[in-house]
């Protein structure tokens, strides 16, 4: 492939800027500047820098980032500054084939909410991620301003009826982890849906951290507002979620693998 098409396949700006780059002796391969926006390599495992600032090349681009408090998970957010200032410009121009740039967040995280967040510019895995019926569990961790009973817990496992759906939803998996926490696992991604859940029984959220998605916990290095790439074994392990049964209903949700 060539050097100004590795390029612009990254998100490195219009091809007319990446021939540019390349010229301008901008881009370093193995340590060497390369001046020929022609020459050819082999983009899979590539190492290069832009401007001294290293990338990988990565064919289609799958990312966690650990969310803030704070941030909206818009392109076009209101009050709040966008989560997806929180990644490099390249991540957020790569060049798509539908008509989306960059890469997208599966689903949606409120302002307040922190943790796990998966993005992509895949849209066939934004949809098998996002989709209840493929029956990904998302871990929630959630924080209550009234203690925690078994009474809470039981109906958030029996089911609640939310204002706009007569079908009640129901946790796949619930228990209690402290006298004002509990661990909430839910298949789908209706709005605002643990915060009324937790309504609908009584109790009030005061916090909310999304620690798993699916077959992948949020990486315990990864800091607030931090974001990597996932690698091929994590990969593999969340597009496997949802052909693993979901955690039984009162249990704790399955160990994360060792990854
Ligand atoms: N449910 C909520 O209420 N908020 C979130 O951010 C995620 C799930």
């Amino acid at each position: 492939m060539q050097l100004q098409d590795i390029l612009f396949s990254q998100g490195f700006g219009h091809r007319r800027v990446c021939l540019g780059l390349v010229q301008q002796a901008r881009v370093t391969v193995n340590g060497q500047a390369v001046d020929d926006p022609f020459a050819q390599f082999e983009p899979e495992g590539l190492q290069f820098t832009v401007e001294g600032k290293p990338w990988s090349y990565h064919a289609k681009a799958y990312l966690v980032l650990h969310k803030p408090a704070g941030y909206e998970c818009s392109q076009k957010p209101g009050a709040w500054p966008s989560i997806y200032t929180l990644l490099p410009a390249p991540l957020r121009q790569r060049p798509n084939k539908t008509n989306t740039t960059g890469v997208q967040a599966v689903g949606r995280l409120d302002q307040d909410t922190t943790g796990m967040l998966l993005l992509s510019d895949d849209g066939a895995f934004i949809h098998r991620m996002s989709s209840p019926k493929k029956h990904v569990g998302k871990v929630y961790e959630v924080t209550t301003a009234d203690p925690v009973d078994g009474r809470q817990v039981r109906k958030l496992l029996e089911g609640v009826v939310l204002d706009d759906d007569p079908k009640p939803v129901r946790g796949a998996a619930c228990e209690q982890t402290g006298e004002h926490t509990l661990r909430l696992t839910l298949l789908e991604g209706k709005y605002h849906q643990v915060k009324r859940m937790i309504a609908a029984v009584g109790n009030r959220v005061t916090a909310l951290h999304r620690s798993r998605i699916g077959n992948l916990s949020l990486p315990a290095d990864l800091l607030p507002g931090q974001w990597r790439w996932l690698d091929a074994a994590q990969l593999a392990a969340v597009q496997e979620s949802g052909t693993i049964a979901a955690p039984a209903a009162s249990g704790p949700p399955p160990a994360p693998p060792a990854r």
